[in-house]
Protein backbone atom coordinates (compact mmCIF):
# COMPACT_ATOMS: atom_id res chain seq x y z
CA UNK A 1 0.00 0.00 0.00
CA UNK A 2 1.38 3.75 -0.97
CA UNK A 3 2.21 5.69 2.12
CA UNK A 4 0.05 9.06 1.92
CA UNK A 5 2.03 10.80 4.61
CA UNK A 6 5.78 11.44 5.71
CA UNK A 7 5.28 9.61 9.02
CA UNK A 8 3.90 7.08 7.36
CA UNK A 9 6.51 6.29 4.63
CA UNK A 10 9.10 6.89 7.64
CA UNK A 11 7.27 4.39 10.24
CA UNK A 12 6.39 1.53 7.56
CA UNK A 13 9.98 0.91 6.00
CA UNK A 14 11.36 -1.58 7.24
CA UNK A 15 14.06 -3.92 5.72
CA UNK A 16 12.46 -6.95 3.60
CA UNK A 17 14.07 -9.67 2.87
CA UNK A 18 11.51 -11.68 0.67
CA UNK A 19 10.46 -9.86 -2.73
CA UNK A 20 7.84 -11.31 -5.27
CA UNK A 21 8.75 -10.94 -8.55
CA UNK A 22 6.28 -7.75 -9.54
CA UNK A 23 8.81 -5.42 -11.25
CA UNK A 24 9.40 -1.32 -10.94
CA UNK A 25 9.63 0.42 -14.27
CA UNK A 26 12.28 2.65 -14.75
CA UNK A 27 10.17 5.97 -14.92
CA UNK A 28 9.38 4.94 -11.41
CA UNK A 29 13.05 4.68 -10.32
CA UNK A 30 14.29 7.17 -11.81
CA UNK A 31 11.70 9.18 -9.80
CA UNK A 32 13.05 7.75 -6.66
CA UNK A 33 16.56 8.94 -7.35
CA UNK A 34 15.38 12.39 -8.54
CA UNK A 35 13.70 12.52 -5.46
CA UNK A 36 16.71 11.06 -3.48
CA UNK A 37 18.72 13.66 -5.02
CA UNK A 38 17.08 16.75 -3.18
CA UNK A 39 18.77 15.08 -0.24
CA UNK A 40 21.11 17.74 1.47
CA UNK A 41 25.07 17.23 1.08
CA UNK A 42 27.62 19.39 2.53
CA UNK A 43 28.34 22.77 -0.03
CA UNK A 44 25.97 20.28 -2.33
CA UNK A 45 28.52 18.04 -3.12
CA UNK A 46 26.01 15.35 -4.16
CA UNK A 47 28.32 12.22 -3.57
CA UNK A 48 25.70 9.63 -5.04
CA UNK A 49 26.42 7.59 -8.12
CA UNK A 50 23.74 4.45 -8.73
CA UNK A 51 23.89 1.20 -11.32
CA UNK A 52 20.69 -0.34 -11.14
CA UNK A 53 20.56 -3.80 -11.76
CA UNK A 54 17.81 -5.80 -13.31
CA UNK A 55 17.19 -9.17 -15.36
CA UNK A 56 20.02 -10.70 -16.92
CA UNK A 57 22.89 -8.35 -15.30
CA UNK A 58 21.19 -9.49 -11.92
CA UNK A 59 21.07 -12.86 -12.01
CA UNK A 60 24.70 -12.90 -13.85
CA UNK A 61 25.87 -10.90 -11.03
CA UNK A 62 24.19 -12.98 -8.06
CA UNK A 63 25.58 -16.33 -9.88
CA UNK A 64 28.92 -14.69 -9.21
CA UNK A 65 28.58 -13.61 -5.90
CA UNK A 66 27.04 -16.69 -4.37
CA UNK A 67 29.71 -18.42 -5.53
CA UNK A 68 32.15 -16.33 -4.04
CA UNK A 69 30.67 -16.38 -1.09
CA UNK A 70 29.96 -20.19 -1.02
CA UNK A 71 34.33 -20.92 -2.00
CA UNK A 72 34.15 -19.10 1.20
CA UNK A 73 31.97 -21.37 3.27
CA UNK A 74 33.99 -24.14 1.80
CA UNK A 75 37.52 -22.53 2.20
CA UNK A 76 37.16 -19.87 5.19
CA UNK A 77 41.14 -18.81 4.03
CA UNK A 78 39.58 -17.27 0.73
CA UNK A 79 37.63 -14.69 3.01
CA UNK A 80 40.35 -12.48 3.61
CA UNK A 81 40.49 -12.03 -0.46
CA UNK A 82 37.24 -10.34 -0.11
CA UNK A 83 37.59 -6.79 1.52
CA UNK A 84 34.95 -3.79 1.65
CA UNK A 85 36.35 -0.75 0.50
CA UNK A 86 35.19 0.92 4.10
CA UNK A 87 34.62 -0.23 7.86
CA UNK A 88 30.78 -0.30 7.99
CA UNK A 89 31.54 -2.04 11.81
CA UNK A 90 33.87 -1.27 14.98
CA UNK A 91 36.78 -3.93 14.47
CA UNK A 92 36.08 -4.09 18.55
CA UNK A 93 32.18 -4.49 19.87
CA UNK A 94 31.29 -2.71 22.57
CA UNK A 95 27.64 -1.86 24.45
CA UNK A 96 25.34 -1.46 24.08
CA UNK A 97 25.28 -1.91 20.47
CA UNK A 98 26.71 -5.64 20.77
CA UNK A 99 23.80 -5.90 22.89
CA UNK A 100 21.46 -4.62 20.36
CA UNK A 101 23.47 -6.16 17.20
CA UNK A 102 23.01 -9.52 18.83
CA UNK A 103 19.35 -9.36 19.92
CA UNK A 104 18.41 -8.15 15.78
CA UNK A 105 20.65 -11.29 15.03
CA UNK A 106 19.23 -13.82 17.04
CA UNK A 107 15.16 -12.90 16.69
CA UNK A 108 15.57 -12.71 13.20
CA UNK A 109 16.94 -16.28 12.80
CA UNK A 110 14.77 -17.47 15.65
CA UNK A 111 11.79 -16.21 13.44
CA UNK A 112 12.86 -18.86 10.78
CA UNK A 113 13.81 -21.39 13.25
CA UNK A 114 17.87 -21.31 12.99
CA UNK A 115 19.29 -21.87 16.25
CA UNK A 116 22.94 -21.23 17.45
CA UNK A 117 25.09 -23.57 15.66
CA UNK A 118 23.69 -24.47 12.09
CA UNK A 119 25.94 -23.01 10.18
CA UNK A 120 24.11 -24.58 7.24
CA UNK A 121 20.79 -22.83 7.13
CA UNK A 122 22.92 -19.69 8.84
CA UNK A 123 24.66 -19.57 5.62
CA UNK A 124 21.62 -20.27 3.60
CA UNK A 125 19.82 -17.23 4.70
CA UNK A 126 22.95 -14.44 4.45
CA UNK A 127 23.32 -16.56 1.14
CA UNK A 128 19.32 -14.35 0.23
CA UNK A 129 21.32 -11.38 0.37
CA UNK A 130 23.27 -12.28 -2.63
CA UNK A 131 20.08 -12.61 -4.55
CA UNK A 132 19.06 -9.51 -3.44
CA UNK A 133 16.19 -11.72 -1.57
CA UNK A 134 14.61 -12.29 -4.63
CA UNK A 135 14.32 -8.45 -5.80
CA UNK A 136 13.78 -7.37 -9.30
CA UNK A 137 15.53 -4.94 -8.93
CA UNK A 138 19.34 -4.23 -6.88
CA UNK A 139 20.43 -0.95 -7.15
CA UNK A 140 24.25 -0.06 -6.31
CA UNK A 141 25.74 2.77 -5.26
CA UNK A 142 29.22 4.19 -5.14
CA UNK A 143 30.84 7.21 -3.90
CA UNK A 144 34.26 8.75 -5.03
CA UNK A 145 37.02 7.31 -2.41
CA UNK A 146 38.39 10.49 -2.34
CA UNK A 147 35.81 12.04 -0.61
CA UNK A 148 35.85 12.86 3.30
CA UNK A 149 33.33 10.83 5.83
CA UNK A 150 31.05 13.65 6.62
CA UNK A 151 30.11 12.26 2.30
CA UNK A 152 28.88 9.22 3.87
CA UNK A 153 26.51 10.91 6.24
CA UNK A 154 25.49 12.73 2.89
CA UNK A 155 24.92 9.40 1.33
CA UNK A 156 22.70 8.08 4.53
CA UNK A 157 20.37 10.98 4.03
CA UNK A 158 20.22 10.14 0.43
CA UNK A 159 19.65 6.79 1.13
CA UNK A 160 16.69 7.12 3.29
CA UNK A 161 15.19 9.19 1.25
CA UNK A 162 15.14 6.79 -1.88
CA UNK A 163 14.06 4.08 0.76
CA UNK A 164 11.21 6.89 2.20
CA UNK A 165 10.16 7.86 -0.95
CA UNK A 166 9.61 3.76 -2.20
CA UNK A 167 7.23 3.71 0.38
CA UNK A 168 5.15 6.60 -1.68
CA UNK A 169 5.48 4.35 -4.26
CA UNK A 170 4.19 1.27 -2.66
CA UNK A 171 7.47 -0.30 -2.97
CA UNK A 172 9.62 -1.93 -0.48
CA UNK A 173 13.62 -1.88 -0.31
CA UNK A 174 16.48 -3.67 2.02
CA UNK A 175 19.80 -1.95 2.57
CA UNK A 176 22.69 -4.70 1.99
CA UNK A 177 25.87 -3.51 3.30
CA UNK A 178 26.24 -7.17 2.53
CA UNK A 179 27.68 -6.91 -0.79
CA UNK A 180 30.27 -4.72 0.25
CA UNK A 181 33.02 -7.97 0.88
CA UNK A 182 32.44 -8.53 -2.88
CA UNK A 183 33.44 -5.40 -4.32
CA UNK A 184 36.34 -6.88 -6.06
CA UNK A 185 33.47 -8.26 -8.61
CA UNK A 186 30.42 -6.22 -8.46
CA UNK A 187 32.86 -2.99 -9.44
CA UNK A 188 34.14 -3.97 -12.52
CA UNK A 189 30.82 -5.83 -13.29
CA UNK A 190 28.68 -2.89 -13.08
CA UNK A 191 31.52 -0.57 -15.08
CA UNK A 192 32.88 1.32 -12.08
CA UNK A 193 35.75 3.99 -12.50
CA UNK A 194 39.11 3.32 -10.31
CA UNK A 195 37.78 5.96 -7.99
CA UNK A 196 34.77 4.43 -6.92
CA UNK A 197 33.83 2.83 -3.80
CA UNK A 198 31.13 0.31 -3.75
CA UNK A 199 28.59 2.23 -0.11
CA UNK A 200 25.94 -0.52 -0.18
CA UNK A 201 23.56 -2.28 -2.52
CA UNK A 202 19.86 -1.31 -2.06
CA UNK A 203 17.13 -4.71 -3.08
CA UNK A 204 13.81 -2.87 -4.20
CA UNK A 205 10.68 -4.29 -5.27
CA UNK A 206 7.17 -5.59 -3.83
CA UNK A 207 7.58 -7.49 -0.29
CA UNK A 208 6.42 -11.20 -0.59
CA UNK A 209 3.96 -10.54 2.25
CA UNK A 210 3.57 -14.10 2.23
CA UNK A 211 6.96 -15.50 3.77
CA UNK A 212 7.64 -14.99 7.59
CA UNK A 213 10.77 -13.01 7.17
CA UNK A 214 8.75 -9.99 6.24
CA UNK A 215 6.60 -10.38 9.35
CA UNK A 216 9.85 -9.35 11.32
CA UNK A 217 9.83 -6.01 13.37
CA UNK A 218 12.26 -4.68 15.19
CA UNK A 219 12.40 -2.29 18.17
CA UNK A 220 13.97 0.70 18.78
CA UNK A 221 15.35 2.72 22.07
CA UNK A 222 12.61 5.64 23.06
CA UNK A 223 13.69 9.46 22.54
CA UNK A 224 13.45 9.88 26.08
CA UNK A 225 16.61 7.28 26.76
CA UNK A 226 19.21 8.49 23.88
CA UNK A 227 18.04 12.53 24.82
CA UNK A 228 19.41 15.05 26.65
CA UNK A 229 17.48 18.28 27.45
CA UNK A 230 19.35 21.18 28.38
CA UNK A 231 17.73 24.40 29.74
C1 LIG B 1 23.53 0.73 5.38
C2 LIG B 1 22.76 -0.49 5.83
C3 LIG B 1 23.19 -1.74 5.41
C4 LIG B 1 22.47 -2.88 5.76
N1 LIG B 1 22.88 -4.10 5.28
C5 LIG B 1 22.08 -5.17 5.43
C6 LIG B 1 22.42 -6.39 4.79
O1 LIG B 1 23.43 -6.52 4.12
N2 LIG B 1 21.56 -7.43 4.92
C7 LIG B 1 20.41 -7.33 5.65
O2 LIG B 1 19.67 -8.32 5.72
N3 LIG B 1 20.07 -6.19 6.28
C8 LIG B 1 20.87 -5.11 6.18
N4 LIG B 1 20.53 -3.91 6.76
C9 LIG B 1 19.25 -3.81 7.48
C10 LIG B 1 19.39 -3.67 8.98
O3 LIG B 1 19.64 -4.90 9.56
C11 LIG B 1 18.08 -3.06 9.48
O4 LIG B 1 17.96 -1.75 8.98
C12 LIG B 1 17.95 -3.00 10.99
O5 LIG B 1 17.96 -4.27 11.55
C13 LIG B 1 16.65 -2.27 11.40
O6 LIG B 1 15.53 -2.92 10.84
P1 LIG B 1 14.54 -2.23 9.82
O7 LIG B 1 15.34 -1.75 8.65
O8 LIG B 1 13.58 -3.33 9.43
O9 LIG B 1 13.89 -1.09 10.52
C14 LIG B 1 21.28 -2.77 6.52
C15 LIG B 1 20.89 -1.50 6.96
C16 LIG B 1 21.60 -0.39 6.62
C17 LIG B 1 21.14 0.95 7.09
Amino acid sequence: MKSSTVEDAITSRKSVRAFNQESVSKEVITKLLNISARAPSGTNTQPWKAYVLEGNALVDLCTKVCAAYDSIAANPELEKEYQAGYDYYPTKWFSPYIDRRRENGWSLYGLLGITKGDKDKMHAQHRKNFEAFGAPICIFFTIDKELGRGSMLDYGMFLQSFMVAARGEGLDTCPQAAWNHYSKIILPFIGAKENEMLVCGMALGHADETDIVNTFHTPRVAAEEFTTWLK
